[in-house]
């Protein structure tokens, strides 16, 4: 029997970790469901439509096809840095989250936190200003650089670009676009980002700044979270 031929790739919506009402009454569940299986599953939905008439490309992840830009075709270059990016962003983004979070950073990332921001208190204060300062849409950072023995930044990316496009690497990600927050605080963007720090996932955080150490080996599939033999 000849062997049967591998099918293209596709990329897939990564399941929320938790329920929709599991961040209440910091994040409800009405926008959890929306932002979840609409605006990000858009994304996906995009990024596979982009893709396909290049099955060249079909294989790469969401990733790599962010941070390669020179290697896609003009007339899908944009269309694949917006949704490949929401598809990264937002697959960091239910994870950067956890009903049982409202912890602080411990261990050597706390003091990674103390040298480069004074403590915890001093980074929670740098990153609401910086998500409340952005322009329009975008998302907030805490991310690792590879400056100064791998200082810790504060950023903000429009869009949907992400701190690894200027190799830096994510350890924690707040959405500040309008659809993250707009049912439950309206145009109150502070009251958000204040309240947001209740469902820090820390131990992913934690992790990810374990990891930072390597980052080259760790732009791996799992950021996009999604490039999985299609099933469906
Ligand atoms: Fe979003």
């Amino acid at each position: 029997m000849a062997p049967q031929k591998a099918g293209p790739l596709k990329h897939l919506l990564p399941p929320l970790p938790y329920d929709y009402a599991a961040l209440e009454p910091h994040i409800d569940a009405r926008t959890m469901m929306l932002h979840h299986d609409k605006h990000h599953a858009s994304y996906v939905t995009n990024l596979n439509s982009a893709l396909e008439d290049f099955p060249e490309l079909q294989e790469r992840t969401a990733s790599w096809l962010l941070l390669n830009p020179s290697a896609l075709p003009d007339k899908i270059r944009t269309a694949v840095r917006h949704n490949a990016g929401g598809h990264v962003n937002h697959s960091l983004f239910w994870r950067a989250m956890s009903p049982t979070g409202d912890g602080a950073p411990t261990g050597l990332f706390a003091d990674a936190i103390r040298r480069d921001f004074g403590g915890f208190e001093l980074l929670k204060i740098l990153f609401d200003d910086a998500g409340a300062k952005l322009f329009g849409s975008g998302w907030v950072w805490l991310a690792r650089t590879q400056q100064d023995g791998g200082r810790l930044e504060v950023s903000t990316t429009s869009g949907h670009d992400n701190p690894l496009m200027r190799g830096h690497f994510p350890l924690l990600v707040n959405d500040v676009w309008e659809h993250a927050y707009y049912l439950n605080h309206q145009n109150r963007r502070a009251d958000y980002l204040k309240s947001w720090w209740s469902v820090v996932n820390w131990e992913e955080a934690t992790d990810r700044f374990e990891r930072s150490d390597r980052m080259a080996e760790e732009i791996r599939e799992s950021e996009g979270g999604s490039l999985l033999e299609a099933t469906a």
